[in-house]
């Protein structure tokens, strides 16, 4: 089970503190998320609905509204949704619902449908994916297991996390069909006076393999650190709270040349 590693201010999790009472929802038991038209996107809940999605209480939980968003834009009815870093399920829920098949792979399931294995080496065949999502660690922030292959041991000020996360997000280019859309749910860290822009640093690798579609900028809600004795530090030793995290969403190019054309920028059109 995971938990929260002392001396670090900042947790994965938008609602992963018990006992924190999450903001008033305006969501009905019956009601689905709303279509996200911008790129700002901030949920008071970390479900909806008359079933849970994921645990809520599994520390580094995803937003489920931030799944069904990209599952309604990216996908049809059947489709097939591949989450290689799925813990607690919530991409499974989610996707069950909206009826999309749908693969949750973790190192450490938490969830009954959730299958066992590294993420860096995914067991299906080369473009047979219509959507991936990640929800990947940030850093050795959050402790999830003790399994030496878990990338959440290793600080994000290594280069090493970037690598591994690198790996990953080679197995996610083999395994989508060209054209198809992957999302990544990242956060930045400031720990101990310093700042790692974690965010920059997994673009910039990703950037590499996948288009990019949008930046998306989802609120974190219900911190540990978004308290008032938090709010003191930050004013008294002059640092920002995390107040968000980065969407990622990036598309397998459709043919190797697509990539290149897609960056080329016609500047006479601005003239
Ligand atoms: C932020 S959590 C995912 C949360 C999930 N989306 C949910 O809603 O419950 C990150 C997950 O990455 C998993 N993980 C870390 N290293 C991994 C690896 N090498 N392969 C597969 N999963 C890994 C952790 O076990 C953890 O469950």
């Amino acid at each position: 089970m995971s938990k929260k590693k002392t001396g670090s201010i900042e947790t994965n999790s938008l609602f992963e503190v018990a006992g924190v009472a999450a903001p008033a929802t305006e969501i009905g038991e019956d009601e689905k998320p709303s279509f996200e038209t911008t790129t700002l996107w901030d949920y008071p809940r970390q479900s909806y609905g008359k079933t849970p999605k994921g645990d809520n209480k599994f520390q580094g939980v995803t937003p489920a509204f931030l799944i069904w968003n990209l599952v309604q834009r990216y996908t049809e009815p059947g489709d097939l949704v591949v989450d290689p870093m799925a813990g607690s399920g919530t991409t499974i829920d989610v996707c069950k619902e909206e009826g999309r098949k749908v693969i949750g792979y973790d190192l450490t399931p938490q969830h009954p449908e959730v299958t066992q294995n590294d993420a860096r080496h995914i067991p299906l065949p080369d473009e047979s994916v219509d959507l991936v999502f990640i929800d990947s660690p940030y850093g050795d922030n959050v402790s999830y297991s003790d399994h030496p292959d878990c990338i959440g041991r290793i600080s994000c000020e290594d280069e090493r996390f970037y690598l591994e996360l690198e790996k990953v997000a080679l197995e996610t280019y083999r395994i989508l069909k060209p054209g198809k859309v992957m999302g990544w749910l990242i956060g930045d860290q400031w720990v101990k006076k310093k700042f790692t822009p974690v965010g920059f640093k997994l673009y910039e690798r990703l950037a590499k393999y996948l288009d990019t579609v949008d930046v998306v900028c989802v609120a974190r809600r219900g911190q540990s650190s978004h308290t008032g004795v938090w709010h003191y530090r930050a004013k008294k030793f002059n640092f920002y709270l995390r107040g968000f995290k980065y969407l990622l969403i990036m598309r397998k190019p459709v043919s190797s040349a697509s990539k290149k054309t897609a960056t080329k920028v016609k500047w006479a059109k601005y003239k």
